[in-house]
């Protein structure tokens, strides 16, 4: 079994999920940033990790899924800086939607996704926007801190065993 975890990160949060998968998978083994990342092929399992960025998978994650993924099998894991409070939960199952979308052409196999910090910079320029709804994604930066937390990254853990 020849497994493969490849995550795109920018802050560091789908990283630290992504190397809580890394550790707890056995067998043959590779962890790949998405930057050194040029093929799917040749593994039998692929756990893909990416934030949500701007409401879905960032684009250079969408255009390389697009051209790589078809038929591969494939765990998805997602970071994001969503909160739960209720009538929020249909904005982020339609973006992790989209996420799944983005790879609708591997066979996906299974999904994990929980929250990640939104740094400080991105909050900043976020509680700048002209715009309302941007503004307030960018206050609720300090509900997002400390995330992903240690329950988060051992429920990754057992995703990690489930897929495998
Ligand atoms: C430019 C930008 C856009 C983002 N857009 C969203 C979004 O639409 N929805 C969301 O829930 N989080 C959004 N986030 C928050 C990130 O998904 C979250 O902080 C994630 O854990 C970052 O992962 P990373 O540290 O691996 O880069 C955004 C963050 C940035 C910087």
């Amino acid at each position: 079994m020849r497994t493969l975890v490849t995550y795109y990160s920018e802050t560091g949060n789908t990283r630290k999920i992504a190397e809580a998968i890394h550790g707890e998978i056995t067998g043959e083994k590779v962890i790949l940033p998405f930057g050194e990342l040029s093929t799917l092929d040749g593994y039998d399992l692929i756990f893909f990790g990416f934030p949500i960025m701007q409401f879905g998978a960032p684009r250079k994650v969408r255009m390389f899924l697009k051209a790589h993924a078809a038929g591969k099998n494939m765990a998805l894991f997602v970071t994001h800086a969503s909160w739960e409070e209720p009538g929020q939960e249909d904005f982020l199952a339609g973006w992790l939607g989209k996420c799944k979308a983005a790879a609708a052409e591997a066979n996906l196999v299974g999904f994990f996704h929980c929250r990640g910090e939104l740094s400080a910079d991105a909050a900043e320029r976020f509680l700048a926007s002209e715009f309302e709804e941007v503004r307030q994604f960018g206050g609720m930066q300090p509900a997002t801190v400390g995330h992903p937390s240690e329950e988060e990254l051992e429920t990754a853990r057992e995703f990690a065993r489930r897929m495998q």
